[in-house]
């Protein structure tokens, strides 16, 4: 599945309590070598026993070429991940993932906006930092539920002073969206990760203001993939000379490879963006929660794992 990008097996050379339900892990090569380069918002794939893939934030600094840092949050109502994770993975483990990728890159601006929810704080903390080191002005937000929920709250209200807005929802109730993103410069930039709800308020804030569109990081996908409606299509692999039938009740991405075509994948949610391909012909039917409208709009790529056709056929770069 992975055929093209890099498969790491690396060694847990830390583990901490972050916060109630927050574990940190600090990765390295077992030889202590350079990892690969990675900038801020980037995720990897950690590829667990049974076949579990899960994606998580690199949260620590990518001038530090000799380890990596993620935090799992335990999600008691996921699909076992994050469980697995909190209960077997100690120092020492062998884990192996593949990436660095990014699909949250921190494009340059004078003023920023983070928006942070829960442990939608890990791919944010390293834009801060390099928000910082640009003199960009900016500021963060970040909401959870309770302070003992906050991962990494204390160490950046001390680094980084009143920067940092902490909003736990026991103490100051749900995130003043509207306070915050009202008074907003323009040209600031607004990044976000967090919940979905989290994530639509932004959203929608932003689309009723006339602001830019904001930038997201999603674990979870925004709509589903599958719905009552859905018609079989044709899809044309241009490079590889094949013509497919995708039908109803199979994804784009299940029936390349079905067929043999050995494609980039890893959530199957819409969510991470490994399997993007370039469309050559056709209108896609975009299910993803990657795409902003301007992209849906331009159709140049889809999400293979979710993405359907909204006419008979689809011609796409494989
Ligand atoms: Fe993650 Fe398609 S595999 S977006």
């Amino acid at each position: 599945m992975t055929a093209q990008e890099e498969t790491l097996d690396l060694v847990v050379t830390g583990r901490r309590e972050e916060a109630a339900a927050v574990v940190s892990l600090t990765l390295a090569r077992p030889d202590g070598g350079a990892l690969p380069e990675w900038t801020p918002g980037a995720h990897l794939d950690l590829l667990l026993a049974n076949g579990i893939e899960r994606q998580y934030s690199l949260c620590g600094d990518p001038a530090d070429r000799t380890s990596w840092t993620i935090a799992v949050l335990r999600e008691p109502q996921g699909r076992g991940g994050s469980a697995l994770v909190h209960e077997t993975v100690r120092e020492g483990a062998r884990l192996r993932v593949r990436g660095p990728r990014n699909q949250f890159a921190l494009l340059p601006a004078p003023r920023y906006l983070f928006v942070a929810g829960g442990i939608g704080i890990t791919p944010i903390l390293p834009m801060l930092a390099a928000a910082q080191a640009a003199g960009a002005e900016w500021t963060l937000l970040y909401g959870g539920r309770s302070r003992a929920s906050m991962a990494f709250a204390a160490g950046l209200v001390e680094r980084y002073g009143d920067r940092v807005l902490l909003r736990p929802q026991d103490e100051c109730g749900l995130l003043d969206l509207a306070g915050e993103l009202d008074g907003l410069a323009a040209d600031a930039a607004v990044y976000c990760c967090g919940p979905g709800p989290l994530l639509e308020a932004v959203e929608r804030h932003c689309e009723r203001t006339g602001r830019a569109p904001a930038r997201f990081e999603r674990f979870q996908p925004r709509e589903p993939a599958r719905t009552a409606g859905d018609r079989a299509f044709t899809v044309v692999l241009e490079r590889s000379g094949r013509t497919l039938t995708v039908p109803a009740d199979a994804s784009v991405l299940e029936t390349v490879r079905g067929a043999g075509v050995d494609v980039l994948y890893s959530c199957e949610q819409g969510t991470c963006g490994t399997c993007e391909t370039d469309v050559l012909e056709g209108r896609p039917d975009h299910r993803d929660s990657l795409l902003t409208e301007a992209e849906r709009a331009e159709s140049a790529s889809m999400m293979i794992c979710v993405s359907r056709c909204l006419g008979e056929r689809l011609v796409l770069d494989l």
